[in-house]
């Protein structure tokens, strides 16, 4: 990377707790809560990256960036939006960005459960999902952002062979997602075996697993033609 990550360490003690209302779609809320990130419904893409182009990739629940920075390195013509829902995360991401000049990323906190408005239809060449936030237990299975609107919304903003690239070290989740995929049947589903090509650097979760030897799964899912 032109620079080097490890100049902004991500904060040791950072707060987790948000409002679970945070992850359900506002629309569906009685009462806007207290701390729910902004809506967009547009966004002027001129404003935010250096070439005045709408992003080509998004990087959904991006974390603290560390895949978003990488990728953003290798492909500097390309720009990518990074959604998060976190204010601390969002905070990190910004300063990176800022100080280091970077003119392909922007980032904006938000939740992805009020879909994507500001993304025009069959504009995006891929949408990275990777490492959801697992709401194991049955009555939280409904703050997962993978569901049939997503999946929806996924497919109006993906050009035509786009694909939705997954990763999850939760079985779970592996397979709630891919049951989904199925049922919803608009893309082309490959689940990868752990040698089978992946050409994209690492998000801070994946190292986390590569580092534990704990195993995940990687799911590319092409929009048909
Ligand atoms: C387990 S982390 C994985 C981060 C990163 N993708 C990685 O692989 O290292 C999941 C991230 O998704 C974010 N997230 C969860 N629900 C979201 C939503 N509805 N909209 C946007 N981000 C969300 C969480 O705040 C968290 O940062």
């Amino acid at each position: 990377m032109a620079f080097t990550i490890e100049k902004y360490p991500i904060p040791k003690r950072f707060r987790h707790h948000i409002s679970p209302n945070t992850y359900i779609a506002l629309s569906e809320l009685k009462k806007v809560p207290e701390f729910y990130p902004p809506l967009y419904e547009n966004i002027e893409w001129s404003e935010v990256y250096k070439n005045g182009l709408p992003p080509k990739y998004l990087d959904i629940g991006c974390g603290f960036g560390g895949f978003m920075f990488k990728f953003a390195d290798l492909n500097p013509n390309d720009n990518i939006l990074g959604i998060e829902i976190r204010q601390q995360p969002y905070d990190y991401m910004l300063e990176v960005i800022e100080k280091e000049s970077l003119g392909n990323v922007h980032t904006i906190r938000y939740s992805v459960a009020n879909k994507l408005p500001f993304i025009e239809n069959e504009s995006i060449e891929k949408i990275f999902y990777f490492f959801p936030d697992p709401w194991y237990k049955k009555k939280h299975t409904k703050r997962r952002a993978f569901n049939l609107p997503f999946l929806e919304e996924c497919f109006r903003v993906l050009k035509k062979g786009g694909e939705l690239l997954l990763q999850t070290d939760v079985p779970e989740v592996h397979e709630y997602q891919v049951e989904m995929l199925k049922d919803y049947n608009k893309f082309e589903v490959t689940q990868l075996n752990k040698e089978d090509y992946w050409d994209y650097p690492s998000t801070n979760q994946e190292v986390f697993c590569i580092r534990k030897e704990r195993p995940f799964d990687r799911v590319v899912c092409m929009k048909k033609i």
